[in-house]
């Protein structure tokens, strides 16, 4: 995000690993596709596709063509030159993650490749596959003399090696720390890119901006002014043809330790002392340290999880989670998962922050939603305006990237009546640029060298040292009742509870 793209190299070679999977058609290659028609490639750029399945270079270039139809935010038509180069560039190679014969094939590729754009040999290896096989490819790839440690003082004369992972990083904070030991034993941490797709997004890079580029929202960012913070990632889809992976995971593993804690690092960190990786992250992973550690009681009464039932969304019915395909039928995941969570520090002692995601919500919906606390005396309560609605700030990241402040105004006309109304930044109609995909900006970062967006180890084992005990505490329970929320519902009853005295909950229950 931060490193100019004049640091692009010259030449690159992408090679993709689980290259006939859904993610690398749904999001890998339209965001390469569109890199290449926005003149953000590499001058010599090659892509790498590697996986089981049986295509030939020529049935993997008309696979990709179909998906990038179908996926690009950009039509491949309007941009035949950049879609030429990309299916010219590609290749597909069979083989097998773990036999070094087949390894050694696709070296002996690379090195036929290289060979055309000259030195350096600058390789970026995305891990598009299951978490069990990225475990064992990054030693198997250094086996079969493919990956090599590489320090950045390297990188002119020897070209880079960089390893891009997407998540899960573990299933709890041991699994997560045995993989970054494993991964470290061969590589060194700047050679080491895990993906956490939702720090790519326009506005979540954006609270960042918000906050560091203005002056007026520093004074107010702390508990003397802010009642409660929720950051919601809500969900209309169900588990998808995702089945398998999500029954072993769950909502708290999938969303929470991820993706919702990234945003709240990102929104309660303090100012770090540059926009650089290395104090960003830093800052990030201080935050994720201070998050206070959840009692016994608090295990019971500040987390809820639960599981959706059949019901109805957006006027279609939909399956209860039990019932999709790939799951058990007495599966105890948790499709909804939510906390009350304190920060241990001076700037938030005492606020609560009320994270929450599901599937099979009433709709779609991440944003991060600031109350404020109200007006200290109200001058307005003997004319009509007893309940003055406090100020919220809204940062909503999806569907429509918008920012709204919330606040309180005199309506028009002689008698004195007061109104919300929210002050809007709706990205559509005030851009004119589309925003790029998330996957664009975060495999741009990888070529360039920039891992600001990318989630550091440190930061990783703190997010599982929070909610490791969460699962832990879980298991020591009876199987819980589920399914105990209606797909299209907002979420459990139980786990309204301790949501309901905020406004932003009332708001988000009543479907906004
Ligand atoms: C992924 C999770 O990381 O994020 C999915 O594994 C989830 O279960 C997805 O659906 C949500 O991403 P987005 O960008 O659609 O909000």
């Amino acid at each position: 995000m931060f490193e100019s793209t004049d640091y692009l190299p010259e030449s690159c070679v992408i090679v993709i690993f689980g290259a006939s999977g859904d993610l690398t058609a749904r999001k890998i290659m339209p965001a390469l596709f569109n890199l290449t028609a926005e003149g953000r490639m590499p001058r010599h750029f090659h892509v790498v596709g590697y996986a089981r399945s049986d295509f030939s270079t020529d049935s993997f270039r008309k696979h990709i063509g179909a998906s990038l139809r179908r996926h690009s935010r950009v039509a491949p038509e309007g941009r035949q030159g950049a879609f030429e180069r990309l299916q010219e560039n590609t290749i597909y190679c069979r083989g097998d993650y773990s036999s070094l014969p087949d390894l050694t094939a696709l070296r002996k590729e690379l090195e036929n490749l290289e060979k055309h754009s000259g030195p350096p040999q600058n390789r970026l290896f995305y891990f598009a596959v299951p978490p069990e096989t990225a475990a064992d490819l990054a030693g198997r790839l250094q086996e079969a003399g493919l990956l090599e440690r590489r320090l950045p003082e390297e990188y002119e004369i020897k070209g880079f090696h960089r390893v891009v992972m997407e998540k899960p990083f573990g299933h709890d904070l041991d699994s997560a720390c045995e993989l970054n030991a494993g991964l470290l034993e061969g590589l060194d941490e700047n050679q080491i890119y895990r993906i956490d797709h939702y720090l790519g997004k326009e506005t979540v890079q954006n609270i960042m901006i918000l906050r560091f580029a203005n002056s007026i929202f520093e004074p107010v960012w702390n508990n003397r002014h802010v009642k409660n913070v929720h950051i919601t990632v809500a969900e209309s889809d169900g588990v998808g043809n995702r089945a398998k992976y999500f029954d072993s995971a769950g909502a708290l593993r999938d969303v929470m330790q991820n993706h919702v804690l990234q945003l709240l690092a990102l929104f309660a960190m303090e100012p770090p002392t540059g926009m650089n990786a290395a104090a960003v992250r830093s800052e990030k992973a201080r935050l994720l340290g201070g998050l206070s550690p959840l009692s016994e009681e608090e295990l019971r009464c500040s987390v809820s999880r639960g599981q959706y039932g059949s019901g109805s969304v957006g006027g279609k019915k939909a399956l209860a989670y039990r019932s999709e395909k790939g799951v058990a039928p007495d599966s105890g995941t948790e499709t909804f998962a939510a906390i009350r969570a304190y920060i241990d520090n001076w700037r938030w002692s005492g606020v609560p922050f009320y994270l929450a995601t599901g599937k099979r919500l009433a709709r779609k919906l991440t944003e991060v939603a600031i109350e404020f606390k109200k007006v200290p005396h109200n001058l307005f309560a003997p004319f009509g305006g007893e309940n003055l609605a406090p100020n919220m700030l809204k940062i909503q990241v999806q569907p429509d990237e918008r920012i709204a402040m919330r606040i309180t105004s005199k309506s028009p006309g002689l008698k004195l009546s007061l109104s919300s109304v929210d002050m809007e930044l709706p990205y559509s109609s005030r851009f004119s640029s589309q925003s790029p995909e998330a996957y664009e900006r975060l495999i741009l970062d990888a070529i360039v060298g920039d891992p600001s967006l990318f989630a550091s180890n440190e930061e990783i084992k703190l997010a599982w040292q929070y909610v490791t005990p969460i699962l832990e505490y879980w298991e020591r329970q009876p199987d819980p009742a589920f399914p105990n929320y209606e797909a299209g519902s907002w979420g459990p009853i139980e786990g309204d509870d301790f949501f309901r005295e905020d406004v932003c909950y009332a708001e988000l229950e009543s479907g906004r």
